[in-house]
Parts: C-alpha cells; sequence; structure tokens
C-alpha cells in the first residue's frame, strides 16, 4: 500500500491517509476482502501516532469502505454484488466521491463530536437554546392555522411570503421587490456565487471570514483574496491595494460583530470602503446577522443605509437573533439584481418553507422580535464577561479582545501552539471549539480560536473554560518538554 504524507499541507494527516486508502480501494488495488495493515504497523511505516491512523480507518469505516472486526483487524468490505445472499448497500463512497472536499469530511467529523452532549461546546455559533421563544412560535403557528387553514400550507411565490418582504421592505425603507426571502442567509451566498463567480475568479473577503462564505465561494471556482481584519474592522488602505492589482467580482464583508474576530467597522472605514467600492465598481455584499446583538456602544449605520448608489447587496438572518430551526434569512438589494437572481432560487428549492415564512412574519409584525432580543441581551451580555473573566483567570496565555457584541471571542494561543492540538486535547476533557484556520481563505490561523459564548449557560462556560485552561497547561508543559528536548540534541555542530 503506497501512502505519501504531506506534512506542510492543511488537510490532516489522518485525512490524507484515509483519502489515499479510499482512492486505492476505489482502484481496486486493495480489492474487497483485502486486509489493511495493523494500526500500529502502518503508524510506524508512516512516523505517526497510532491514533491517527486509527482515526483514518474510523473515517473509512464511516464511509462503509471497510469493515473491523476483534482478532482480524480492519478489512476492506465488498463493495460490489452480494454477500452470503444479501444485497450490498450502494456504493455511495464511490458515488460520492469527487464532490467531497477534504475540509467537508474534516468539519463532518468536528460536528460529531461537537454534537453531543457531555460535550461543552463553544463551537457551533448558536444562540443560547434555554431563551427560544417557544410559547410565543407555539402560539403564533396555532393562531395561524386557525385564521389561515389551508392556505398556510400552500405553495409560496419563489421570491417569498409578500407580508414577510412588506414588513422586511419597511424595515430597511425599501420595496418589497427588492426583498428575496431566502432558507437562511447562507443560501443566498451560494446564489450570489453561483450567478456571479465563472472559475478563476477572484473574490475578496476579509481574513478571517464566514466560514460558509468560504464554502460558497469555493464551491464555484473562486480564488479568495484575503484581506486582514484588525479590531477597526478590515484593513482598507491593504484593500484598495488588492483592487489597483486584480478585478474581483465583489467584495464580501461582515462589518458589525464579524465572525470569527467580533470586530466591527468604523464609520469612518465603512465610508472609505463604499469609496473604493464606488472608485472601482465593485459591488459590496455586506453579510449582517448580528448587528442587533450589540452590548456596548452606540449603533452604527450598515454599508446598505451608507450606500447611495446601488452598490450594497444585504444579508440577514433570523438564525442569530432569534433561533435558527426556522431557516429563515433574507436579501436586500436594487430590483433588477433580485430579479435576476430569483430563478437560482427557484431552482435551489423553488421557494422558501411557507408555514416558516409566515410565523416570523406574524412576529416580527407583533413586534416580538424587539422584546425577544430585549430579553436575550443583556443575558449574552453576561455570558460574554463570564467567558472573558474566566478565560483572564483560567487561560492567561491566551490574548483576546472583548467585542462589543455579538457571539465571538477570538483568541490567540501562546507562540508555538496550534489550536487544532489544544482543540484534540480539550475533547478529551469534553470541550470543544474552533480552530482559527477555517476561517481564513488560505494557510493561516493556525494559532487562532474561536469560542462562541452565547449557546452556554454561565455556570457551563466557567466549567468549560477552566477545563481548557488545564488543557492548556498541560499542552505547554508538553512543549516545554519538547524544547528542552530539542535544546540538549541541538548541540552546535563545529
Ligand atoms: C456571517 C454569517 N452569515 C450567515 C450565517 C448563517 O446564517 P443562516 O443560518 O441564516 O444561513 C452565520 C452563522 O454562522 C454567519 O456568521
Amino acid at each position: 500500500m503506497q501512502i505519501q504524507l504531506d506534512r506542510g499541507s492543511r488537510t490532516a494527516l489522518h485525512l490524507q491517509i484515509a483519502h489515499q486508502i479510499k482512492e486505492q480501494i476505489l482502484r481496486g488495488a486493495i480489492p474487497d476482502g483485502g486486509r489493511l495493515p495493523p494500526t500500529r504497523k502502518l503508524a510506524e511505516t508512516l512516523g505517526v501516532n497510532r491514533s491517527t491512523i486509527v482515526q483514518a480507518y474510523e473515517s473509512l469505516w464511516s464511509e462503509g469502505l471497510v469493515e473491523s472486526h476483534v482478532g482480524r483487524g480492519t478489512m476492506v468490505r465488498h463493495a460490489s454484488g452480494r454477500q452470503s445472499g444479501s444485497i450490498a448497500p450502494p456504493p455511495w463512497a464511490m458515488l460520492l466521491a469527487p464532490k467531497v472536499e477534504a475540509l467537508e469530511i474534516e468539519l463532518r467529523e468536528l460536528s460529531r463530536l461537537f454534537d453531543r452532549e457531555d460535550v461543552i461546546s463553544f463551537a457551533a455559533g448558536l444562540p443560547g437554546p434555554d431563551l427560544y421563544p417557544v410559547d410565543e412560535i407555539s402560539r403564533i403557528t396555532c393562531d395561524l392555522l386557525e385564521r389561515e387553514g389551508r392556505s398556510l400550507l400552500q405553495w409560496c411565490t419563489m421570491q417569498g411570503h409578500m407580508p414577510l418582504r412588506r414588513i422586511l421592505a419597511e424595515k430597511y425603507g425599501t420595496t418589497p421587490g427588492e426583498v428575496l426571502i431566502l432558507s437562511g442567509s447562507t443560501q443566498g451566498l451560494f446564489i450570489l456565487a453561483r450567478a456571479m463567480i465563472e472559475p478563476g475568479d477572484f473574490v475578496i473577503t476579509e481574513a478571517p471570514t464566514y466560514l460558509g462564505a468560504l464554502q460558497a465561494f469555493r464551491s464555484q471556482g473562486a480564488r479568495i483574496v484575503g484581506i486582514p481584519v484588525d479590531e477597526n474592522g478590515m484593513d482598507v488602505d491593504m484593500l484598495e491595494n488588492v483592487l489597483s492589482r486584480t478585478q474581483p467580482k465583489f467584495i464580501y464583508t461582515l462589518p458589525t460583530f464579524q465572525n470569527p474576530s467580533g470586530a466591527t467597522m468604523t464609520l469612518e472605514r465603512r465610508r472609505r470602503l463604499l469609496d473604493l467600492a464606488y472608485r472601482y465598481r465593485i459591488p459590496l455584499i455586506e453579510d449582517d446577522p448580528y448587528d442587533p446583538l450589540r452590548y456596548e456602544g452606540d449603533t452604527l449605520p450598515s454599508l446598505k443605509e451608507l450606500d447611495t448608489h446601488g452598490y450594497v447587496v444585504h444579508l440577514s438572518s433570523c438564525t442569530k437573533i432569534l433561533f435558527p430551526g426556522l431557516r429563515i434569512g433574507w436579501m436586500v438589494a436594487p430590483k433588477r439584481l433580485i430579479e435576476q437572481l430569483t430563478p437560482s432560487k427557484h431552482l435551489l428549492d423553488i421557494f422558501t418553507n411557507s408555514v416558516a415564512q409566515a410565523v416570523i412574519a406574524e412576529y416580527l409584525g407583533r413586534g416580538l422580535l424587539e422584546q425577544h432580543i430585549e430579553r436575550v441581551r443583556p443575558e449574552y451580555r453576561r455570558r460574554r464577561d463570564t467567558m472573558a473573566r474566566a478565560l483572564k483567570r483560567h487561560c492567561p496565555d491566551l490574548s483576546f479582545s472583548v467585542p462589543d457584541g455579538g457571539y465571538y471571542i477570538w483568541c490567540r494561543l501562546p507562540r508555538g501552539l496550534a489550536a487544532k492540538d489544544l482543540l484534540r486535547e480539550s475533547i478529551r476533557e469534553r470541550v470543544s471549539f474552533l480552530n482559527g484556520d477555517v476561517f481564513f481563505p488560505d494557510d493561516l490561523g493556525h494559532e487562532m480560536m474561536r469560542l462562541s459564548f452565547t449557546s452556554q449557560t454561565p455556570e457551563k462556560i466557567k466549567e468549560g473554560i477552566k477545563k481548557l485552561g488545564s488543557c492548556l497547561k498541560k499542552m505547554k508543559r508538553g512543549r516545554s518538554e519538547t524544547i528542552r528536548d530539542i535544546d540538549t540534541m541541538a548541540t552546535p555542530i563545529v
């Protein structure tokens, strides 16, 4: 069996191993029933930990490519034909292989860990489930069914439920013709990517940025240029430099409580960003799901509000300010663009869930969203402060700033430590977070980590951060031992 590892690659070693074995199985180079080398032996041959091979074999097993039996080891599963008279399942792994990206496999594996109930998760950017307005949603759904009957369960137009578009149009000071309802705002990113990007086109994002956007743009073959973000948002000087040398299709930005950095773009930078967009004639995609969740300082106008020339496509959603389950998001953009994008929406899912749209329209129409936000804001602020205090106490080596709003504390590990290694350690202690590199369009951010503070209660936050602190201490001890070892080995060669 031939396996070559690229230790400089952003793909984890266990995934590289799993991919290469998978490829050999699918080519028939390892036959049905063929035995894979024992994990210890392969680990020795490749010079990796045995747990890396175990993870690789688990990944092959989860794709139905191998079977493990105590005493007999791991064998390639019969992918074709019958086994002892029964019909084998379809060879899904073979059918899906070319489309599944390494990063997606990695995320799928990580999310399996995050979803476990016994894990304190700071990973997912979710609202606090304990704060969901269950009774209000239940009452509204019953009222609507009573009032509307069958028509509530009927189909809806591609562009979305008119009462909801009217309410949103009023909020944005525009017309319903400029509003497209989406099954979550990430769908808008895929629609825009599909409509605007040809393979090889440049697009500009912040670095770091929302992972869903990177995935949407990559899915169309975009070349992504990342512009660094500091505590005042995107570095617009650097952006200007890049714009003078490339012709991107658009600039994607999260000006308020950025995911993952928590940064908010200053008013001055917002104005400069718009000026640059006008000067170079590049549209701006403003992704803005966190804005009402401000715990400090004054609200800033969105790019959409500042835009006087129709350059901004604005996306937002119920996911962060309310809850994610109904999957309602929206795009506000010039009417002509909305008309051109609506057929893509139809192609993806015909129309957004009409019951969900009606429920949200009613919820907004009754003024309940404002009340909900007033309720969650102080609680999220408390969770943010609890996390910041616990980090200072238990993880004094992490550097971070406290965001004025939103969901995330973005931390830098001490020099030489990688967030992925800390994650491996912390998962053992049943605490999870997201390693920073997944938010970068290029191979950066390995020393960064994103902690989401909204979905856990203050008690769980304290418990989780304390455990994280122990993991960090353990890692640092491990590192200093390694450094000492290297020091003694590295006697000068004279
Ligand atoms: C910037 C940004 N946009 C969109 C989303 C997801 O929104 P939706 O659930 O509406 O697709 C997230 C969630 O992580 C986000 O951070």
